[in-house]
């Protein structure tokens, strides 16, 4: 199930490539881009969300080692104070004790879920399996992603939803005894998997799904199955979960976050020399996809495994600068890359030729909608990229890139286009950086710790 190969196996992605520096004309001093250091990234945003909800419905005291701290690991924190849940402060760097209650109690509030969508689609999930009624909301952002994804299941299921817009929160659940579902998937979502899964795991019925294209993030599944749950996938690609488990209070460490590592690959990549070490990745296989799309491209990376952590594969990743190509990322590998589409399709406006990213309608309804916003801030940037249909088609370019992006609060967009500051004489200038703790908390500290300019005399 895991990584082959065993602790230790390596997996070596062009590692010795090497980019062509242009040669400065005699007498000129021209500052190169350095990249260095050894770095940890942010435990993983998915886990994290996981691992408190768990916690959170699990009687006892549980430890979280190294969670994420960011503003949305704050957001289901809350939300399970307002539960009956007690949760030991977020700081960065530490440990969360969570104790846990058998069942949630009705909470007195709203619960707020501010910029994600993860707290407010999983915690639906376990609380539809509750006797009482609940209103959750977002902020601006969220409150205009879709929810039928998952309010239609869970109707399905005996749950109640009432709400000014049927599609949109604010929703009002409530919920109750819930009956078993064989649901197959609009589209494959970790999101709407791990809701169903939570909401059978809270009622205690089977639930049954299958994902139309390609398998999604499988934390739920990994985490359901280490307290006894039986999830089977079937040769048909049914995922096929049975309440037989129980949830037992647990310690364990969350592993640094692959999404979050992306950004500072794709910053280690553009620089010019040197070499990148980041310890303690996840490399769950349904979360490293942008690592091989990287290697198509000529991206320089070695991944060595090193271990286990919350049941999910772990190591550490060397990178160094490299000469990037045009590559195609076709439907079927989507999935696995959703949260890092972003930053490949930046790295795409770096690479000689044409990238096509092919039926990415799912960047619409992320945090922003990512496919127009990438193609413009593309644009504004001075490279050129197209949205035709669901398709992103960006033309890669080397003058050095320079205009004002709009984030439109997105972390993961404020991100990807600080990276191209790494480019020598880049001026790209985001309009709001700070967004980025939703997801990464000290990501532009952690840019300027890895790379230097150095005169090439
Ligand atoms: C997540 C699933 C993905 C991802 C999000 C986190 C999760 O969303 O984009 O950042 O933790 O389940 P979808 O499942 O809706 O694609």
């Amino acid at each position: 199930m895991f990584w082959g190969g065993g602790i230790g196996a390596r997996n070596i992605y062009n590692y010795n490539s090497r980019k062509e520096v242009a040669t400065p004309a005699a007498g000129a001093p021209s500052p190169q881009m350095i990249v260095s250091g050894m770095v940890t990234v942010p435990g993983d945003k998915s886990i994290t969300h996981r691992l408190l909800l768990l916690a959170g419905l699990c009687p006892g005291r549980s430890r979280i080692g190294s969670p994420l701290t960011s503003l949305d690991a704050r957001s289901t924190a809350s939300l399970l104070r307002a539960l009956g849940v007690n949760i030991s402060p977020l700081k960065i760097g530490g440990n969360v004790v969570v104790v846990g209650r058998k069942r949630f109690l009705p909470p007195g509030v709203v619960l707020n879920c501010g910029n994600s969508g993860t707290s407010a689609r999983l915690s639906l999930g376990l609380l539809a399996g509750h006797h009482f009624t609940v209103s959750v909301t977002g902020d601006a952002s969220l409150r205009r992603r879709p929810m039928k994804r998952i309010t239609e299941p869970l109707t399905l299921m005996g749950a109640r939803f009432g709400g000014k817009l049927p599609d949109r929160l604010p929703l009002r659940l409530r919920g109750g005894p819930l009956r078993s579902i064989d649901w197959e998937m609009p589209v494959s979502s970790a999101q709407i998997k791990g809701c169903l899964l939570f909401a059978g795991l809270a009622a205690h019925c089977a639930v049954n799904l299958r994902e139309p294209s390609g398998r999604s993030r499988d934390h739920t599944e990994r985490l359901l199955r280490s307290f006894g749950y039986s999830v089977l996938e079937d040769s048909n690609g049914w995922i096929r979960f049975q309440p037989n488990g129980k949830l037992e209070p647990f310690d364990l460490v969350v592993p640094g976050d692959p999404s979050s590592a992306a950004f500072l690959v794709g910053a280690a990549l553009l620089a010019e020399r040197g070499e990148l070490h980041l310890l303690g990745v996840g490399l769950n296989p349904t979360r490293t996809g942008f690592l091989a799309i990287l290697e198509r491209m000529g991206g320089g990376i070695e991944s060595v495994r090193q271990g286990i952590a919350a049941g999910e594969p772990v190591g550490d990743l060397a990178v160094k600068p490299s000469e990037l190509f045009g590559t195609v990322v076709p439907p079927s590998e989507v999935v696995g890359v959703i949260d890092e589409l972003p930053m490949l399709a930046v790295l795409a406006s770096r690479a000689h030729g044409e990238s096509r990213f092919l039926e990415v309608g799912e960047l619409r309804v992320k945090e922003s909608d990512r496919l127009s916003l990438l193609a413009s801030n593309l644009r504004a940037i001075g490279a050129k990229a197209a949205v035709e249909g669901n398709n992103l088609i960006v033309e890669g370019g080397s003058a050095p890139p320079r205009g004002k992006v709009k984030t439109e609060g997105d972390h993961r967009i404020a991100m990807a286009f600080e990276v191209l500051n790494a480019v020598p004489g880049a001026r790209v200038k985001v309009d709001n950086l700070e967004c980025a703790a939703v997801s990464f908390p000290g990501f532009s500290e952690s840019l300027k710790k890895i790379l230097s300019k150095r005169s090439s005399r």
